[in-house]
């Protein structure tokens, strides 16, 4: 089923529709907004983008209330399908919601949020582990007109106020305790410390994951007690399609995360749409993406994609080898899921456990098996086809970010000459033409080559601006090549016109499929007091995808064991960011080779680092060339 369906467009087969969607983007988005979403009033317009401005408006005129188009339009037609499978940390004791169930949970909570001042245009933070009530949480912001900031619950309490402070909330919704790997995980008392420094903060919603009691203090709302009290029906806001839907907060190049503002029907259309086809949704079949819902993969396919299709959506809540490394498997088996969606790093790491435990569950009912969040080297993508996916499931390799909304680039399998090769993120989606760029700027015509990878023109999913930093949107996104969205990736395309994505251009890491800069955690490491200096870069890790190489030069005037400054760095990390920030490896330094300007010369510590000492370059311009030796001895020593 080709998703114009029967708009009345002559297009034959999947490669016209492609031309299409790219050709006559406006005439394809506007039949496919019309037909996919329910809006309660018409867009006139059906974009208004000047990506060399940073202006991007989708759907104007229009309203619609993306609650109702994730709930209410299918409890009309099936209330008692599931919606939502909670599968929670201790096996085998999954939870189901009904769209109906999930529906009077969404109204009730939205009702709450209103009685409790919470308003259009407010934006409430939301600091949970996947499970319904966090949905819900999302929905009913949505529904009552508020903007949500899921803010993974992994993050310390100095980057949770960081971001509560930045999305100015008044509002935090949390659990009393989070259950992760069979360990708890005090979440409420990371939000008391975290609104210690938010003034803004005026109310915390406390759920009940565990039945531990925590303190409640004058802010706090015992939120299921407070529901119970509310009406199942809740009248739903009625939204313009550019306002906002939520803030998300990812890494740049700079120290301070970036709030990215994604609104409604855009959005959400394109998160419907992308999920449908590139795992070929079918209605009744089981989707399970166990990314957290924290990150935008959470946001895109395990809330809105899924829910917008009326699909059954799986939540995780626990890691790949609790409570053994047959857990994802096992959990196939119990829920009959027939779309997987991981990431590679966790299937590199099951790779090492042995097939043994994934040939202990039935898989039969496996049908697409999807990738996303880093490059998926071919030996893990060999073992996820071949033995996961007993060679009969397509691998889909989605390439995406936080900025985009939904996937951009990924095969698309169910196209009739629907060729997939190991290890590459393949074809552009339905309205997305990808360019590569050179060096001097200028796209690039011919195939088997690499560049910069951009988007040439304007799609409804991705994101609009940062939040109170819009200027930085546009310097980022949409200056480095005028007129195009840069994504920031490098990409290659291969001789019959395939992309393979290299790997970030900027200081971006990306560890076990966490996005992170550089600065971030260099930052951090100057904050210790006998740190003078840092440079912090990645490098190649087998599991974890990139791990963090962390160059210290300590203060000449402090006296300090390497040892406890290994520690200090170690506890700042995880408290100022969360733990996937500590390094890897911490190469104390007399000092760093930089250039006479004074610059770290990045470039020359990779090499060392990636031991590729052939390829270290001009080093005329450093001050002192002997430095790269003591850099070279020393990371000998390490090792
Ligand atoms: O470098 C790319 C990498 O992850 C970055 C986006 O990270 P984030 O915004 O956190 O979103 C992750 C989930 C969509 C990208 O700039 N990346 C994402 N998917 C792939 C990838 N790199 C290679 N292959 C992919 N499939």
């Amino acid at each position: 089923m080709l998703p114009l369906g029967s708009c009345g467009v002559g297009v034959s087969d999947r490669s016209d529709l492609q031309d299409f969607s790219v050709c006559s983007s406006d005439s394809f988005w506007a039949a496919v907004a019309r037909q996919r979403l329910s809006w309660i009033r018409p867009f006139h317009t059906v974009q208004d983008c000047d990506l060399s401005q940073g202006r991007i408006r989708w759907f104007e005129g229009g309203k619609l209330n993306v609650s109702v188009n994730c709930l209410d339009r299918h409890v009309h037609t099936c209330p008692e399908r599931v919606a939502v499978i909670w599968e929670r940390d201790e096996p085998k004791s999954e939870v189901k919601l009904s769209y109906r169930q999930l529906l009077e949970m969404t109204c009730r909570l939205g009702n709450l949020l209103r009685r409790r001042g919470v308003k259009k245009g407010d934006c409430v933070t939301i600091y949970m582990p996947p499970c319904p009530l966090a949905v819900a949480s999302m929905l009913a912001c949505a529904r009552i007109g508020a903007a949500h900031n899921v803010v993974f619950a992994g993050f310390s309490a100095d980057a949770l106020a960081e971001r509560i402070r930045d999305a100015q909330s008044s509002t935090v919704i949390t659990v009393n305790q989070g259950v992760r790997g069979g360990k708890v995980i005090e979440l409420k008392k990371t939000v008391d410390a975290a609104i210690q420094s938010c003034p803004t903060v005026q109310q915390v919603f406390v759920a009940m994951r565990t039945e531990n009691p925590v303190v409640m203090t004058a802010k706090d709302v015992a939120m299921e007690e407070e529901m119970a009290k509310e009406d199942t029906v809740c009248e739903p806001a009625g939204m313009d399609s550019e306002d906002t839907l939520f803030l998300l907060y990812t890494s740049g190049s700079t120290g301070k995360p970036k709030g990215l503002v994604h609104t409604q029907a855009g959005y959400l259309l394109y998160a419907a749409l992308t999920h449908r086809y590139v795992f070929s949704y079918h209605d009744g079949d089981v989707f399970s993406c166990v990314a957290d819902i924290g990150w935008i993969t959470g946001h895109s396919y395990s809330v809105y994609g899924p829910l917008a299709n009326g699909g059954t959506t799986v939540l995780f809540e626990s890691t790949p080898i609790y409570p053994d490394p047959g857990r994802y498997w096992e959990m196939v088996q119990r829920l009959k899921i027939n779309q997987f969606y991981g990431a590679p790093t966790a299937i590199r790491l099951l790779l090492k456990y042995g097939d043994k435990w994934v040939h202990k569950y039935d898989r039969s009912t496996l049908k697409t098996l999807g990738s996303v969040g880093e490059p998926i080297n071919t030996e893990a993508w060999e073992w996820y086809h071949r033995v996961v996916g007993q060679g009969r499931c397509p691998v889909v390799d989605t390439w995406w970010q936080t900025e985009t909304g939904g996937i951009c680039i990924a095969p698309r399998p169910a196209d009739p000459d629907a060729e997939i090769v190991p290890g590459m993120a393949m074809r552009p989606f339905f309205g997305i033409k990808p360019v590569l760029m050179d060096t001097e700027g200028k796209v690039v015509t011919s195939n088997d080559t690499s560049g910069a990878l951009c988007i040439a023109q304007p799609w409804p999913g991705m994101a609009r601006t940062i939040h109170n930093d819009p200027q930085r949107f546009t310097e980022t996104y949409c200056q480095p090549y005028p007129g195009y969205f840069f994504t920031g990736d490098g990409a290659y395309r291969s001789k019959e016109g395939y992309y393979q994505i290299t790997g970030r251009l900027d200081d971006v890491i990306n560890v076990s499929g966490h996005r992170i800069g550089t600065a971030e955690i260099e930052d951090v490491l100057n904050q210790c007091s006998a740190v003078a200096e840092s440079a912090v870069i990645g490098f190649s890790h087998s599991i974890k995808g990139q791990g963090i190489y962390a160059f210290v030069v300590l203060k000449k005037s402090i006296d300090v064991q390497e040892a406890d400054v290994t520690r200090q760095i170690n506890d700042m990390a995880s408290k100022k960011i969360a733990k996937y920030a500590c390094p890897d490896y911490i190469q104390f330094a007399q000092r760093l080779p930089k250039t006479r300007s004074g610059k770290i010369m990045r470039r020359v510590l990779r090499k060392v680092v990636d031991s590729e000492l052939e390829g270290l370059g001009d080093l005329s311009t450093l001050d002192d060339p002997e430095v790269v030796q003591e850099i070279i001895q020393g990371h000998h020593d390490l090792l």
